[in-house]
């Protein structure tokens, strides 16, 4: 389960774009100059399907879903001094509830077909604006 928490962040994390930074001095950040001042937003989704890695077979790049990843590395809770807080209980959050829902609604299926479904625009937050379940009691 730590796995696929880490997995599910990294292939579709609810944080696309970092808040604003400024760049406190000149630098240079994969060939391109960042003047003094310059507004930074990151896109933090974007970084957990980076280029694939040497080695990166086509069944098992950065598209690919898959709980079995060995150490999936992303963004998708920030990183250094505004490291998100919350990090480690969303982390467990997710973790019980991956567990504990399909245990106790077993026949928990989607009710619409999965292209159909609404996301949220606010470029910020990703998401869907809401998601249709069916489940039979009993
Ligand atoms: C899956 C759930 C969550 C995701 C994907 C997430 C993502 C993020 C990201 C990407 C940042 C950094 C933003 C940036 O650098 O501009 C952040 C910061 C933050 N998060 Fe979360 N977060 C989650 C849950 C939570 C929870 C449960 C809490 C509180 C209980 C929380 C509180 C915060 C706070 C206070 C910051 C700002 C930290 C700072 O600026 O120093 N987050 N989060």
């Amino acid at each position: 389960m730590p796995g696929a928490v880490e997995e599910f962040l990294r292939r579709d994390p609810s944080v696309e774009r970092s808040t604003s930074r400024h760049a406190a001095q000149d630098i240079e950040l994969g060939g391109v100059p960042i003047p003094r001042g310059s507004l930074v937003v990151v896109a933090l989704g974007s970084a957990g399907r980076d280029a694939p890695r040497a080695g990166d077979a086509a069944d098992t790049g950065p598209a690919v879903l898959d709980v079995t990843r060995p150490g999936a590395c992303h963004l998708a809770l920030g990183h250094g001094i505004h490291y998100c807080v919350g990090g480690p209980l969303a982390r467990l959050a997710a973790a019980i509830a991956l567990r504990v829902l399909p245990a106790r609604v077993p026949k928990l299926e989607l009710a619409v077909p999965a292209d159909s479904l609404e996301r949220i625009g606010s470029g910020i937050i990703r998401g869907v604006l809401s998601l249709p379940v069916r489940y039979r009691v009993g």
